[in-house]
């Protein structure tokens, strides 16, 4: 590997715990089935021990940059935002954190003034806008941030890219490949799945259409909470891994795929790309360990 690396470290999910009750007047909407869930399953799965060792390992890689892929919060209290923003600042500063929304983070309509106000910085571009898709550039890298996180109804997780999105989104790509970037684009949401409809991108189709026209070299994505690799295509008959981990927070209960990141190292030049993902995550007896390796893009 030549000395001009960059390490870019993704984790998502982390779903932060506890949760407390939130007011009465904030579970009078959509967040009343969220809470009951935490309380009847969800605390069992998102360990905040299992994520503060997590989170310990990848800053002992020393990455570059660190992706978020969303669903920090569980029902979108106001409480976790704040929760939220501690997290997001013992991971790094916002110039060293990007961070897009998921579902859980838009659980309600109101939820979005607080997640701007606490977490803005994390998601905001270059030029200092909170429009999404933004971006920013770090060494080699572009990082391109999708905004899926739509409130939804009751039982729903789905999640979707308006028009103003995919369009801007074509234009980011188009730009930052002439500027010879290796082009990251990170979503919430899967633009492949197995999981129920209920919760899916509900158009994948168009996502996946703007990346064939106009490429990209790596999609980070979260949500299901599996460690997931689907080869989209590209133009001109290259393909666009979409990756995705699991939940950075779930404990190695033997039903739940246990908690991981992905540590991407990037070097090479347009053209000459090398893209090698290391994916690291917890085991039964609680260390962290390198599970798999892979050449992603190059041949290394
Ligand atoms: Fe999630």
């Amino acid at each position: 590997m030549t000395s001009n690396m960059f390490t870019l470290a993704h984790l998502s999910d982390p779903h932060l715990g506890p949760l407390a009750r939130p007011p009465w007047r904030e579970l009078f909407s959509k967040r009343i089935t969220g809470y009951v869930n935490w309380r009847r399953r969800r605390h069992l799965v998102h360990d905040p021990a299992v994520l503060a060792t997590l989170v310990a390992d990848m800053k002992a890689q020393h990455p570059d940059h660190i992706a978020v892929t969303g669903d920090i919060a569980n029902v979108a209290a106001r409480a976790e935002f704040t929760a939220g923003r501690i997290w997001l600042d013992s991971l790094g500063s916002p110039a060293e954190v990007s961070l897009v929304p998921g579902n859980h983070d838009a659980y309600v309509r109101g939820a979005a003034k607080h997640r701007i106000g606490q977490w803005g910085g994390h998601m905001r571009g270059d030029d200092g806008g909170s429009e999404f898709p933004y971006l920013r550039r770090r060494g080699p890298a572009a990082l391109i941030g999708l905004s899926t996180g739509v409130p939804t109804g009751f039982f729903m997780a789905t999640g979707r890219l308006d028009a103003p999105q995919l369009n801007r989104l074509g234009s980011l790509l188009d730009q930052t490949r002439d500027e010879g970037l290796f082009r990251i684009v990170m979503i919430h949401h899967p633009p492949v799945s197995d999981a129920p409809r209920q919760k899916r991108l509900l158009n994948a189709g168009a996502f996946k259409t703007v990346l064939a026209e106009h490429g990209a070299e790596l999609l980070l994505h979260g949500h299901d909470h599996l460690r997931m690799l689907n080869w989209l295509n590209g133009p001109a008959g290259t393909r666009v891994p979409a990756v995705g981990v699991p939940s950075a927070s779930a404990a190695p209960d033997g039903k739940h795929e246990p908690a991981a990141y992905n540590l991407y190292r990037i070097a090479g030049e347009p053209g000459a790309w090398t893209c090698e993902a290391a994916s690291r995550g917890i085991a039964p007896d609680g260390d962290m360990v390198e599970q798999k390796r892979t050449m992603l893009v190059g041949q290394g």
